[in-house]
């Protein structure tokens, strides 16, 4: 495997995901945290930060340390600090280098091969090397600074030190998939072998050794972490896996039935709970997004926590966590601001004492899917769209009803449906309609009408960090306002959302 030292910049997760392009196995890791070697570990990755090396707080490890043990490829602050700390010299340029450049004077050198003179790479610095250490090689350079790549001496360490200016991460730098797998492949040997058949045959192994003869509860969400988590779990120890998937009464319309259709299929022995009316019961009169989102998730635990408990001897948890949740609570910058207390599957009980299994860890969305498609689960599963936990209870904006939800729930079958049938479905990365509060007047054949507004909402996204809306053909949009006012009673009024994310959200509440 692979080692990314996480020295904070936005760009280390990009680092990791292009590593695992590679079928390279990694893992980050914050700067402040030892490195433990073992024979799987081949080489180590420093990323970029916000920092200057030159600032009394800035992170400091040992580097000469890490490349006497392994080879070593320092990007932008790491390419700086490595420079700084082998006798070299760094400060303010001149003339702050972000964005587009191109490298020159490529050298012949096993980092560079097959990159030709003129690549583009993708700059983001405001210091810059002005000075390297005598016996440092300078491999390539840009129009704007004479050191964009360079190697360590021998004297400096034993293995290959290389260090770079630019990302390689970003797609903008064309060639950076390149040289990442000249220096992890070539340089350091590792072999592409981080498939998901090899994931899933190493993950069933260490879940049967793990969990032994014992029983794991599991709550699912009908989302695709938790249903390749559970599929996983299950192909490692059957049916001792116990799953309960919630009915909260805020679901899509039939979504229960289906998805309770499609577990069944995949074999995991699931028990459906009907809850909803505790939920409707419990959020009558709460028009408050956070406390609405407080009591469903409450209650959630609540309920699991009472179907787990009718269970006997359970040793164990399963939860679908995924990569970027672990990154983020491990962060050198530590969680971010709570925007919205997203209450995900990371919260459950506390109070069951039970040991944790989360054979997703490691990976990232995409990888999630990939996995999910090599185990034989439904597109149904795969391809569905995020849906927030708290479910339609947030997009019902103010107070909830069974009523509204059965509204809603029609007026968001019509849209998903029309989106499917149109091939948008795909195109899109998450989509829904909103109910608001708001009443507006009309006219129906010859009758004045005073009814609620649907809003529908479409983005695009890669992760829903940021996102922008879908430009979505009018004569879909028309088909579907149409439907929708026709079909749904106590609708008569449709608008689509144009708010790119940030500043808007995905979700309105
Ligand atoms: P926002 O609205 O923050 O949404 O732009 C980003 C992504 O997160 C989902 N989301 C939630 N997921 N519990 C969840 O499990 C929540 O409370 C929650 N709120 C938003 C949202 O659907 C989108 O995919």
């Amino acid at each position: 495997k692979i080692l990314i030292l996480d020295f904070g910049s936005q760009f280390t997760q990009l680092i990791a995901r292009r590593v695992r392009e590679l079928n390279v196995y990694c893992e980050i890791q914050p700067c402040t945290k030892a490195v433990v070697y073992d024979d799987s570990l081949k080489g180590i990755i420093l990323s970029g930060s916000p920092f200057s090396v030159n600032d009394p707080q800035a992170p400091n490890p040992d580097i000469a340390a890490m490349a006497a043990r392994l080879p070593l490829l320092a990007v932008c602050y790491g390419a700086q600090l490595l420079a700084k700390q082998a006798g070299g010299e760094v400060g303010k340029s001149t003339h702050r280098e972000y964005g587009r450049a191109h490298l020159q004077d490529v050298t012949h050198d096993p980092l560079m091969a097959t990159i030709a003179e003129g690549s583009q790479v993708w700059m983001s610095h405001s210091d810059t090397i002005k000075q390297l250490p005598d016996d440092f090689t300078v491999i390539a350079r840009t129009e704007a600074i004479p050191v964009a790549a360079y190697k360590a001496s021998a004297r400096y360490a034993p293995n290959p030190v290389y260090a770079i200016q630019f990302h390689p991460e970003v797609t903008h730098s064309t060639d950076g998939g390149q040289l990442l797998k000249n220096f992890i492949v070539d340089i350091c040997g590792v072999r592409q072998d981080w498939t998901p058949a090899a994931f899933i045959h190493e993950t069933v192994e260490r879940i049967k050794q793990e969990a032994g003869d014992k029983k794991v509860v599991m709550a699912l969400s009908g989302g695709v972490d938790s249903t390749v988590a559970a599929t996983l779990i299950h192909k490692a120890i059957g049916d001792r896996l116990y799953c309960i998937f919630v009915d909260n009464g805020l679901l899509r319309k039939n979504e229960f039935e289906q998805v309770l259709e499609g577990y069944k299929h995949l074999g995991l022995n699931t028990k459906g709970v009907d809850a909803r009316q505790r939920f409707y019961s419990e959020l009558d009169g709460v028009t408050d997004p956070e406390k609405k989102r407080k009591i469903i998730g409450r209650l959630f635990i609540d309920v699991f926590d009472e179907e787990a408990k009718k269970l006997t001897d359970v040793s164990f948890l399963g939860q679908g966590t995924i990569y970027p949740d672990v990154i983020e609570s491990m962060s050198v910058h530590g969680p971010s601001a709570t925007i919205k207390s997203h209450h995900n599957v990371g919260g459950l009980p506390e109070t069951m004492k039970l040991s944790l299994i989360e054979p997703l860890r490691m990976l990232f969305k995409d990888e999630v899917r990939r996995v999910g498609r090599e185990l034989g689960i439904d597109d149904i599963f795969i391809g569905r769209h995020p849906f927030p936990g708290p479910g339609l209870g947030i997009r019902i904006l103010g107070g909830v009803t069974e009523e509204k939800v059965k509204m809603l729930q029609e007026a968001d079958a019509i849209y998903i449906q029309h989106l499917r049938d149109s091939g948008m479905y795909k195109e899109v990365w998450q989509a829904g309609a909103i109910l608001l509060p708001v009443q507006s007047v009309g006219v129906m054949g010859d009758e004045r009408t005073y009814e609620y507004t649907c809003a529908l909402r479409a983005v695009t996204s890669v992760d829903g960090m940021t996102a922008d809306w879908a430009h979505l053909p009018y004569e879909l949009l028309a088909r579907i306002s149409n439907d929708i006012i026709n079909r749904v009673r106590g609708i008569n009024r449709v608008v689509y959302d144009i708010s790119s994310k940030p500043p808007a959200t995905i979700e309105w509440e």
